[in-house]
């Protein structure tokens, strides 16, 4: 601790929950460091003045340990949608089980960490995707970890929260917008997995939910929670959704049209030879064939002192004056 401050090192703290977190954070007393592997991918938090940003190779386990030495906490945001078995491995299991080696060897006790709804520590080989399997098994390697004692106090060694947020909506996400995006550049929008159900939830909750970690430890440690908002929908009710909160079509939104499965993963298996980040990619669908839904037999928001938001009372207020060019240029 320094000036009365705590130091949190925020792993992937540049992307989207980073940037609301960040936000959050600057109202208590926490600086922050957030490292990227180029500065201008984290240029937007250059104004806040208790951010400290560095570029730097996470995956480069003596690097790790230089950033993590130094902090009273560590949070880990750092994940991919798409990609090879092998990237989600090193992203999602290889860099958690570093992030615990580097904060046992300096001694960093807390650290939360962001992992999914559907993941399932216990049985990641009954679940549909690489997306899914991986951050269970980044969750087992954590939850390991944890359980290691230190010497001479036999303390464990970690003190771990997990939050496993539904898909997130809210000020530049790249779902909700980009759905609306397409809305207003075609007539009707093509849709796999239509049925899939996810229960949304606020990014602002999500950040206010670790910070709340943050603060309180003695409540949240050695429990996962799931963060997921009060509504469950459909993907075609969301997508129809953007389209109506975004005001396209006269409040109407354009027609979702929804594919069968193997039309789905043709569409998908195209966008991924798209250049740029995919829209959807065939894991993807392989993970909306679990609902995104509550299991209800873990801790909530609610449990952390936080009314989550309805996505019907939220969208609007940002789909509506979003630019769509910034949507398509991805900022
Ligand atoms: N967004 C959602 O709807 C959602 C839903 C469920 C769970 N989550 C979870 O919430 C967490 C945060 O998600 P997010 O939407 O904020 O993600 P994001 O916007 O994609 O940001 C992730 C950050 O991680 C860093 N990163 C990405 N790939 C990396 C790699 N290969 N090596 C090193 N760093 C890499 C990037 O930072 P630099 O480019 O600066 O290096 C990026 O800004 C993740 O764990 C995600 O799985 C998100």
């Amino acid at each position: 601790m320094i000036d009365g401050f705590q130091k949190v090192l925020i792993l992937g703290g540049s992307g989207f929950v980073g940037r609301h977190l960040c936000e959050h954070l600057a109202a208590h007393p926490w600086r922050i460091t957030v490292p990227t592997r180029r500065l201008r991918n984290a240029q937007h938090l250059s104004t806040q003045p208790k951010v400290t940003l560095l570029e730097a190779n996470i995956h480069h386990p003596a690097e790790l340990q230089r950033l993590v030495a130094g902090h009273d906490a560590v949070v880990n945001l750092v994940a991919i949608l798409h990609g090879s078995a092998a990237d989600f491995e090193r992203v999602h299991v290889t860099l958690p089980t570093q992030l615990a080696q580097a904060c046992h060897a300096q001694g960093v006790h807390r650290l939360v960490h962001i992992s999914a709804l559907g993941a399932d520590a216990q049985h990641p080989d009954t679940l549909p995707s690489m997306y899914l399997r991986s951050k269970s098994l980044g969750e087992a390697a954590l939850l390991a970890a944890s359980k290691v004692p230190t010497s001479p106090s036999n303390q464990p060694a970690m003190q771990l929260t997990m939050l496993r947020p539904s898909v997130l909506f809210g000020s530049g996400d790249r779902f909700l917008n980009v759905f609306a995006s397409l809305q207003r550049l075609f007539p009707l929008v093509p849709l796999a997995g239509a049925q899939a159900r996810f229960q949304p939830a606020w990014v602002e909750d999500l950040a206010q939910a670790i910070v709340y970690c943050l603060n309180y430890p003695h409540h949240t440690v050695g429990k996962t929670f799931e963060i997921c908002g009060p509504e469950v929908l459909t993907l075609k009710q969301l997508v129809q959704g953007a389209g109506q909160w975004a005001g396209i079509a006269n409040g109407q939104g354009r027609p979702v049209v929804g594919l069968p499965m193997w039309m789905g993963r043709i569409q998908a298996a195209l966008m991924q030879l798209a250049p740029g980040e995919p829209l959807m990619s065939p894991d993807n669908l392989d993970s909306m064939r679990v609902d995104n839904v509550a299991t209800g037999r873990l801790p909530s928001l609610k449990d952390l002192c936080i009314t989550p938001s309805s996505v019907r009372s939220i969208a609007p207020l940002y789909l509506s004056t979003t630019s769509q060019l910034d949507v398509l240029r991805g900022r």
